[in-house]
């Protein structure tokens, strides 16, 4: 596979989201601040306008957008929440709701996330509820958020009941993933967005695992690598939710690994020193594809070549690798039990016949998954 010659260096990459009545582009290219902003001036002519950041990101990229908006003559106001994943709580939406309010926000205004997967989701919410229902912008600033959680409309937050299990589908407006604001991520940020890129090739898209294989480094330099696979899994992105925006089918191929992640998410009590999304997505990626070869289904050297490649980058494949243990098999099933991919206490996996062939299993039996894990917590380690 190599980058199409339309996707050149400097060239803004368009991707559409072909949702009827819903429809939203998805901008992808260096430096587009000034372009998102020209955007909404034009597709929301006099509307005001809260970017909704958290303090890490409104010290990096907040004043760069707020020039552009400024520029183009749109009125904002800034609204700041705490950085991490304790900002998706009932207390923050309901600040952030009333930050709106207090702002101003009326219908035909719009809200802007600036920032990752946190502001996204929070600032989401609060768009679908406000007032029933304002228009908002995607600004995505982490991998992660760029080529997941920006785009196809889940929006929510946390409770202690599991995570994302307050929610609503809302279409953003318009996303910008400009490409260029991930060279402020940490090397440990960006791979763990990584993780979530190569989903895309595990998914059905055995080609795009095989570039990730040869070009990942150069998507972590940046450079026209990490425009054509940001582009890449927006697309694949963009065609899943198009057929299927309310996780009625496909969709759900899209949590490949998250039924394990979430429950590692969950036992390390959401702690970012422990352990972040994209490397609990790392994990159950390896776990995803080591249970599908344990039930008959993966060749052996799929799933020890998917867990090669997350090792070569630098990433967690094993439990034995989540800091401060993962907890016992049964803690680890318990956990799985929280999460939405659980139907009248029935498990649905994401499994793979092999790289790029995933599909939906519905009925997995908890022994199976029981003892799948005891071995992958046992003395030997996971067989690979
Ligand atoms: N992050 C999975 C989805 O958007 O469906």
């Amino acid at each position: 596979m190599t980058i199409p010659a339309d996707e050149k260096p400097g060239v803004r990459i368009t991707v559409p989201v072909a949702l009827e009545g819903r429809a939203y582009d998805i901008q992808i290219g260096r430096h587009q601040l000034c372009e998102a902003a020209a955007l909404i001036a034009a597709m929301a002519p006099g509307a005001k306008v809260a970017v909704v950041t958290d303090e890490s990101v409104a010290a990096l990229h907040a004043p760069a957008l707020e020039a552009c908006l400024q520029q183009e003559g749109i009125g904002f106001t800034r609204i700041t929440v705490p950085p991490g994943e304790a900002t998706k709580s009932y207390a923050r939406f309901i600040g952030l709701c009333d930050a709106l309010l207090a702002a101003k926000i009326e219908r035909d205004d719009l809200v802007i996330a600036l920032g990752g997967g946190v502001v996204g989701d929070l600032t989401g919410f609060a768009a679908a509820v406000l007032r029933r229902g304002v228009r908002f912008v995607q600004i995505p600033t982490t991998l992660l958020a760029q080529v997941d959680s920006s785009v196809g409309g889940k929006t929510g937050i946390n409770s202690s009941h599991g995570k994302n299990l307050i929610g609503a589908f809302h279409q953003p407006s318009l996303v910008i993933a400009d490409t260029a604001l991930l060279d402020t991520l940490s090397e440990r940020e960006f791979k763990a967005g990584y993780a979530e890129v190569v989903k895309y090739g595990l998914i059905d898209d055995p080609a795009f695992f095989d570039w990730c294989e040869v070009n990942w480094s150069r998507i972590i330099e940046g450079g026209p690598e990490r425009d054509h696979a940001v582009a890449v899994a927006c697309r694949a992105k963009a065609a899943i939710v198009a057929r299927d925006e309310r996780e009625e089918g496909d969709r759900a191929l899209l949590n490949l690994g998250h039924t394990f992640a979430h429950a590692l998410e969950r036992l390390t009590n959401y702690d970012s020193t422990r352990l972040v999304h994209g490397e609990a997505v790392a994990i159950g990626l390896a776990l995803a594809f080591r249970f599908s070869q344990r039930l008959g289904l993966c060749p052996g050297q799929d799933a020890s070549r998917v867990s090669r490649h997350l090792d070569a980058v630098g990433l967690p494949t094993t439990l034995q690798q989540v800091p401060g243990g993962a907890g016992s098999a049964a803690e680890i099933v318990a956990a799985m039990g929280q999460d939405k991919k659980v139907r009248r206490g029935v498990l649905t996996f994401i499994l793979a016949r092999g790289i790029g062939r995933s599909f939906i299993a519905h009925g997995v039996a908890a022994e199976e998954v029981m003892a799948f894990v005891e071995a992958e917590l046992s003395a030997n380690g996971p067989a690979r």
